[in-house]
């Protein structure tokens, strides 16, 4: 595209944004499970309004922008409260998980460094199922990644043993999952907590996913497993807001045990030609409409609110895994939360994956093994069924299909 001579009225730009988004995932109608959390219009109403009241305002300023500033502290001290932050414990919000990993890893590193550790090349051991955000952020920071398979018994979750025999004098961090994304499973914190205890290495836990929906499934009396502050060892940790927190994109939170941690975040600079400045986070502008609108849904749901949401997510995920039983597909592990993968004996997940696409799903897959993968919302109460009834047929033609190959290459040899 180049840019119009002249500037064109604004139904117009309007019609062709319409237009452009024609082909996107249809995701209101619940049939996407992936990319998006889809709590419903009424949030939706919620998260555009209270962007917008602060869309152009900037969180760099806080001096300009004290209601910024007061707002991602509430964000923080909401966040804390909801997982174990003990007296002392503080954070920042972030554009997104990617980003609180990222200056978890760099507050890591420089915490180690300042205690006189990780004097050659620094590295993090993690387990194979970790998100990629973390391979992401080490290579920008030339760190070693480690991943360690995960244990062989079916559970989907990490292997402290096996991760303890990769730590050494250069590990800056240790981390593990709440839940982890490819499987939907919470790795063990309580162990990797005692053993970051014993091999006094900081463990970060990846809470994006579970951040804003593990407390509340707890709440409802769900088997939600020590995952944050709570255990000991956990130094840091990432949870995300724009996933089930139902915030607007763009809002993550990055958690620290104490302000001592939190003290190796921060970037001051003054040897430039401009005025002196201190970021907390990898930005510089920071979106006043992500923190607005992430402060906005939290006293918009408030506890009762994400119980409610939590618990109808948790409750379309039983009912989705005993269809899914039934149907012949094994569900991995035993997730608790609002994801899961699944596999199903006979049938390739990715002809599976390509059936239900053409039957207008949106959802993913996971490659270790190679599966079939549902991140549900809220939204996905009133389509689970549907979704099950063309995954039977989905399964019936991917069946009539692998027939016909068959025959094809018989008939060819014989
Ligand atoms: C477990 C986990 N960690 C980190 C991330 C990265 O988050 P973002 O896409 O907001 O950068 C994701 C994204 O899905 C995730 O599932």
């Amino acid at each position: 595209m180049r840019m119009p001579e002249k500037g064109q009225d604004w139904e117009a730009v309007r019609a062709m944004l319409e237009e452009r988004g024609a082909n996107d995932a249809k995701w209101r109608d619940g049939r996407t499970a992936v990319y998006v959390f889809n709590a419903g219009e009424e949030i939706e109403q919620v998260q555009k309004a209270a962007y917008t009241a602060f869309m152009s305002e900037n969180g760099l300023g806080p001096m300009a922008f004290p209601s910024l500033a007061q707002m991602e502290k509430d964000v923080i001290s909401m966040a804390l409260g909801l997982l174990h932050g003990p007296e002392g414990a503080t954070g920042a919000m972030t554009s997104g998980g990617t980003d609180s990993i990222t200056m978890a890893i760099k507050t890591a590193r420089d915490y180690a460094r300042s205690n006189g550790m990780a004097k050659e090349q620094a590295n993090i051991v993690l387990p194979q199922s970790a998100h990629l955000a973390f391979d992401k952020a080490a290579h920008l920071m030339d760190i070693e990644i480690r991943r360690v398979p995960l244990k062989s018994d079916g559970s989907y979750r990490a292997d402290p043993e096996a991760m303890s025999g990769q730590l050494d004098a250069n590990t800056i961090m240790m981390v593990g999952s709440a839940p982890n994304f490819p499987h939907g499973i919470i790795d063990p914190i309580e162990a990797l907590g005692d053993l970051a205890r014993e091999k006094n290495v900081w463990l970060h836990v990846d809470a994006c996913v579970g951040g804003y929906f593990a407390p509340f499934a707890r709440m409802n009396g769900e088997n939600v497993p020590p995952f944050d502050f709570e255990v000991e060892g956990v130094m840091s940790m990432s949870a995300d807001l724009h996933k089930y927190g139902y915030a607007a994109k763009g809002a993550s939170t990055v958690l620290f045990r104490s302000d001592d941690l939190y003290a190796f975040m921060p970037f001051k600079f003054d040897g430039w030609s401009g005025a002196p400045m201190t970021t907390p986070t990898l930005a510089g502008t920071r979106p006043g409409g992500a923190i607005s609108a992430a402060w906005a849904v939290m006293n918009y749901l408030g506890i009762e609110g994400y119980k409610a949401l939590q618990g109808r997510v948790c409750e379309t995920r039983k009912r989705a895994e005993s269809g899914l039983k039934a149907l012949g597909f094994e569900v991995l592990g035993q997730p608790v939360l609002g994801l899961v993968a699944f596999r199903h004996p006979d049938l390739h997940s990715f002809a599976l994956y390509s059936e239900m696409f053409h039957r207008g799903w949106f959802t993913s897959v996971t490659k270790e093994p190679r599966s079939l993968h549902l991140m549900l919302s809220p939204k996905h109460a009133d389509v689970i069924d549907d979704y099950l009834r063309d995954l039977e047929s989905a399964c019936a033609a991917v069946r009539s299909g692998e027939a016909a190959k068959k025959e094809q290459v018989s008939a060819r040899y014989s």
